[in-house]
């Protein structure tokens, strides 16, 4: 097949972008997400700041835009995120009591997940909540551990369940990529307990920004497909060029098409000129919409090479 999006559907798989609101005027950036990607994720339009602004009053029109768009349009969409510890909202803070912060995040979940219901195929319920570089299993300090413990994953996953029985439930995070590392070995305890004691949860979301991703990384796809779970390449992109940026990508999509439980990949956004990653160039399209190397290589792999 001649598009990312078409390419990764041989397989049943799909192929997904972040898509910022601001950039729709730019009909390029518009005809780009349409012709290559069947599968949108809001890159930051869905998050608990953004979304609900104040109390329990939500904003809905920018991530609508992208919503409707992608639906009219027949692809996947990512729910992205609901409860992480960066863009809230300033009325979520310490003067909050842990039950009125409990009944805020069961609320945001909840009015989120029904507003969104039969459009979005996965949630990313909890985002990031593990720590970096300390011991298995050990948390990131935030609002969430300080006022409601570490149990409030375990919660936030269980009133997802409750909005909507039918929708794959996700946790995300990045540098859980490689299969050995300690922030990965306890994201992989938290599921397999997750699983042991009927705790929903249906996807893992590898984040996957990279410069160089581990040689180990089909290995840890595969041992997270294997708690039966999905796994999701969530917000891949590449730091650097050519050739060395090409193969890294090729390796990384043939590690997805290696798992059968690997249901798709999404690269966190479209076009070199507007990625979070400024100063690098990590996507698939340079700056002026003009695929790269690295686009290539990532059909390639998507049509079996
Ligand atoms: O839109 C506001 C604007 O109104 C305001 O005046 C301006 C001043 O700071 O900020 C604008 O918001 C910015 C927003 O992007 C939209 O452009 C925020 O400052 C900026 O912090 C925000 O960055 C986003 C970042 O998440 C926030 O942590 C990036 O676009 C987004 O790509 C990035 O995405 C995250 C994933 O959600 C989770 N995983 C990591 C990934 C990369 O950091």
């Amino acid at each position: 097949a001649g598009t990312l999006g078409a390419a990764a559907a041989q397989s049943g798989r799909y192929f997904g972008t972040a898509i910022a609101a601001g950039h729709l005027n730019d009909s390029t950036y518009v005809a780009t997400w349409d012709r290559e990607f069947n599968s949108v994720t809001a890159e930051n339009e869905m998050k608990w700041g953004p979304i609900e602004p104040s109390r329990n009053s939500f904003n809905w029109g920018s991530a609508d835009q992208i919503v409707n768009h992608a639906v009219s349009k027949g692809m996947k969409v990512r729910g992205h995120t609901l409860v992480w510890h960066a863009q809230l909202p300033s009325w979520i803070n310490n003067n909050m009591s842990a039950s009125d912060l409990r009944s805020a995040m069961t609320n945001h979940i909840t009015q989120v997940m029904n507003h969104y219901k039969g459009k979005v195929y996965a949630w990313d319920v909890v985002n990031e909540a593990f720590a970096d570089g300390g011991s298995v299993g050990s948390l990131r300090s935030s609002i969430f551990t300080q006022k409601l413990g570490n149990g409030f994953i375990e919660e936030a996953f269980r009133a997802a369940r409750a909005a909507d029985p039918n929708v794959k439930l996700c946790y995300n995070d990045y540098n859980i990529d490689d299969a050995n590392a300690n922030k990965t070995r306890g994201v992989y305890n938290m599921v397999k307990d997750f699983k042991a004691r009927g705790v929903p949860i249906d996807c893992v979301g590898l984040q996957s920004h990279f410069g160089n991703p581990p040689s180990n990384y089909q290995q840890n796809i595969a041992q997270f497909a294997a708690l039966g779970v999905d796994v999701q390449i969530t917000e891949l992109d590449v730091g650097g060029s050519g050739s060395t940026q090409a193969d890294a990508y090729r390796r990384v999509v043939q590690a997805c098409m290696a798992v059968s439980r690997c249901t798709g990949i999404t690269v966190w956004g479209i076009t070199d000129k507007w990625s979070w990653r400024s100063g690098d160039t990590p996507l698939l399209f340079d700056g002026n919409f003009n695929k790269k190397q690295a686009y290539t290589a990532v059909l390639d792999a998507l049509n079996g090479g």
